[in-house]
């Protein structure tokens, strides 16, 4: 055979946060999270499935792939070649629009474009539900990348019940993501490892026993596009992530002083009557949640405070699709 499919794929932030599996190995989550999928930002991947191939050919970011970096891709196109039937090695090229050092998590985008390339490179047509379920095993929060808008990943109890399904189109309540970028060193302790982590903390059973308030109070907020209410649920759930990663053991403290101050900035603007709010994922760059109207000013006040080195902003995105090779999106490659 000799098939190729390219995709691309946005990351997300999340609203309310995953962090901690109930099965490491199928990334099954301890709870549900909700999260926006976020535009012009882009991992754009093509898989060439080719008989002719000794082994997988895999190069990320104009580099070929070596160690756990490739292993991990190796491992998704196994799923997908068990799916098709296929023995075909593959040869993948795969790049970002947004610096891996940016301070957004790739690892969603990057799974939700490998997953749809590869499975249209392999002739499978799987529903939205199903490379969602694919997407998860490669990185968990990439289950919620392969949908836009707002989305919620079901933890489920088993493979097949968990996967991302849509709360909201993108067109329901514009709100946009500037994320004030105050570091791009590489992170030392990735996700996969702080997963694992989680049950060391003895405050993660505090955080797993609310979440089912939060994720309601989340929903009721985005439903009624309330988002003083949102606010208080989004910066509450990450504070608890991070109170859980810096009490695991080993500890993880992916907040920076840079971070706190940024933290306490948004909070003084919000009770100045601004619409803003705090969320950080695993790392320590800020992402400030604000309607599309407030997002120029959050813009400039940000760019003017200490340790800030760039400032960008995403409104809400599509979900993963395959791009034609005619598309200006495959210049990546
Ligand atoms: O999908 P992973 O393994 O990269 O985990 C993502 C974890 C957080 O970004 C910290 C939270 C989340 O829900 O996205």
């Amino acid at each position: 055979m000799d098939s190729t499919a390219v995709a691309a794929a946005h990351p997300n932030i999340a609203l309310i946060k995953y962090w901690g599996n109930r099965d490491d190995s199928l990334r099954l989550p301890q709870n549900n999270s909700i999260s926006m999928t976020l535009a012009g930002l882009h991992t754009v991947t093509r898989v060439r499935f080719h008989d002719g191939l000794p082994s997988d050919a895999i190069v990320l970011h104009g580099r070929p792939a070596t160690g756990e970096a490739r292993q991990r891709v190796v491992r998704h196109l196994d799923l997908v070649r068990q799916l098709a039937g296929l023995s075909a090695r593959a040869e993948v090229l795969s790049a970002n629009d947004f610096p891996t050092g940016a301070g957004l998590a790739s690892s969603a985008s990057a799974f939700a474009a490998l997953t749809v390339a590869a499975t249209h490179a392999a002739g499978l047509h799987l529903s939205t539900a199903d490379l969602s379920r694919l997407a998860r095993r490669g990185s968990g929060s990439a289950c919620r990348s392969i949908l836009g808008g707002i989305v919620e990943w079901t933890a489920g109890l088993d493979d097949q019940t968990s996967y991302a399904v849509p709360l909201a189109p993108a067109e329901h309540w514009p709100v946009v993501d500037v994320v004030a970028v105050v570091s791009t060193a590489e992170k030392d302790v990735g996700s996969s490892e702080g997963h694992r982590l989680a049950a060391s903390s003895p405050l993660q059973a505090a955080r797993l026993r609310g979440v089912e308030a939060r994720l309601a109070a989340c929903r009721a907020a985005i439903h009624q596009r309330d988002f003083p209410a949102l606010a208080t649920v989004v910066e509450q759930d990450s504070d608890l992530m991070h109170a859980v990663m810096e009490t695991s053991t080993p500890p993880l403290r992916y907040r920076l002083p840079s971070s706190l101050a940024l933290m306490s900035a948004v909070q003084g603007w919000r009770a100045a009557g601004w619409a803003v709010c705090y969320t950080l994922d695993a790392g320590p760059n800020v992402h400030c949640l604000c309607p599309a109207a407030q997002a120029p000013a959050v813009e400039q006040r940000l760019m003017s405070m200490a340790g800030v080195l760039r400032v960008f902003s995403a409104a809400i995105g599509a979900e993963a699709r395959t791009l034609a090779e005619s598309d200006p999106l495959t210049g990546l490659l």
